[in-house]
């Protein structure tokens, strides 16, 4: 289906989800209210290992929870107000139970509108069927899905980055079959996501080649470290940018808020990713982590966001309990406090800004303003998030 057709599906239900949005918005800043936005990375287990992030070293099967465990953890109705479901890794499509565990969040989300899929499409024998049985289902059930694909060079400097051989081939032959399938379905949409560092800087105008010649959604990550989602702290010496980075990033980025749509997801994140180099790194974007999210790990444990501790485990005890806690909270407080004002976390940044309604008219405002001039970028940052 084209990006179009399935981003105005999109902002209808999301549209229609803005009273219930602004009410929770005001609720929010008085009381702690329900999650909607859960990321689940479902095994560190990968069939790469890339060199920026570490989850690969980290994969250990028998420590993930299985669904007979994840089922009880899930049927509560704690889980009630989840929205937008992500699931990642390590490499979701190394469990076989892949299938069904999108079907015990549909049973267990009643509110769930959309899900996510990242996966590197390595394996392209095991992941074509295993998402293709997924795509049906979410047909069946109303349910819109994106999925994408990891690309960070095209041939050689992809196997690089990833540290596999004939990786660049492999995930082709993945990103071709779902590419057809998104053809045949409206509520799939598939695209690509590339990771940009010092290693494939010089393939990013390829990259973004290949996908245009391609007629492929793209999106670029910015790089980041963080130990919850990424295992990668320990990665900033030597992976993290330096000034040559965030000039070509910076400009890099400038260049695709020219020409993505003001209403395209993209178009908000890449201009606050230039904010943020051009200020030192000071956030302007919002995150629905803050009041409304969770991110599920292999083994258990709960964490608020990719930038918070482990504030339980779910096989141990109640989701909600561990949410609603005191001290959790009290620690959510501190995040809010000492990280967010620093934090690269694109996380669900499309559904937070749409749930803000006056910060997300202000950046349309400067979305114009800059793809008119880029040259004015600095004279519109706005102030960061308090
Ligand atoms: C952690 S991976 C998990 C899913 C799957 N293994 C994959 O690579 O697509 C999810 C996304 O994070 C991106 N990523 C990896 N390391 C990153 C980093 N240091 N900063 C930002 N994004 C990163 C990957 O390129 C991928 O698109
Ligand atoms: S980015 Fe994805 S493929 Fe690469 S090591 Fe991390 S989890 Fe594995
Ligand atoms: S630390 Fe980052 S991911 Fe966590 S709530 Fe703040 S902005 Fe969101």
């Amino acid at each position: 289906m084209s990006k179009n057709a399935f981003t105005l599906r999109y902002l209808t239900r999301a549209a229609a989800g803005v009273p219930r949005d602004l009410a929770s918005s005001v609720v929010s800043r008085l009381t702690p209210i329900k999650p909607t936005v859960l990321i689940y990375n479902c095994t560190w287990v990968c069939d790469a290992r890339c060199e920026m992030c570490n989850n690969w070293k980290h994969g250990d099967r028998k420590s993930d929870m299985t669904l007979a465990q994840l089922e009880p953890a899930m049927s509560h109705p704690f889980w009630g107000h989840i929205e937008n479901l992500n699931i990642s890794g390590g490499e979701p499509t190394t469990r076989n139970d892949l299938p069904e565990m999108v079907e015990l969040f549909e049973r267990h989300l009643p509110r769930m509108r959309k899900i996510g899929i990242n996966t590197t499409g390595l394996t392209p024998r095991r992941a074509i069927p295993m998402l293709t049985r997924i795509v049906t289902f979410c047909a069946e059930h109303d349910l819109l899905l994106s999925v994408r694909v990891s690309l960070d060079g095209i041939g050689d400097i992809h196997n690089q980055v990833r540290q596999v051989e004939r990786g660049f081939d492999k995930a082709s032959e993945t990103i071709h079959a779902m590419q057809a399938l998104a053809e045949e379905h409206p509520n799939f949409q598939f695209g690509i996501a590339s990771t940009i560092f010092a290693s494939n800087l010089e393939d990013a105008q390829n990259i973004l080649a290949w996908a245009r010649a391609r007629k492929l959604d793209i999106v670029f990550n910015m790089l980041r470290f963080t130990d919850a989602m990424l295992n990668n702290k320990d990665l900033e010496a030597t992976v993290g940018f330096h000034e040559r980075e965030e000039q070509f990033m910076r400009s890099f980025f400038l260049d695709r808020v020219q020409e993505e749509s003001v209403f395209s997801g993209q178009a908000f994140m890449y201009l606050h990713y230039a904010d943020m180099i051009s200020n030192g790194y000071k956030r302007t974007m919002p995150c629905p982590f803050r009041s409304q999210g969770l991110l599920l790990n292999p083994y258990g444990d709960l964490h608020y966001c990719e930038n918070s501790k482990a504030i339980g485990n779910v096989l141990t005890t109640p989701a909600g309990q561990l949410y609603f806690g005191a001290d959790n909270l009290a620690h959510r407080e501190e995040i809010k406090h000492d990280v967010c004002p620093t934090c690269l976390s694109p996380c669900q940044v499309n559904v937070g800004a749409m749930k803000q309604f006056v910060p997300y008219a202000k950046f349309l405002l400067r979305a114009y303003q800059v793809k008119h001039d880029p040259s004015r970028h600095l004279e519109t940052l706005p102030t960061p998030q308090p």
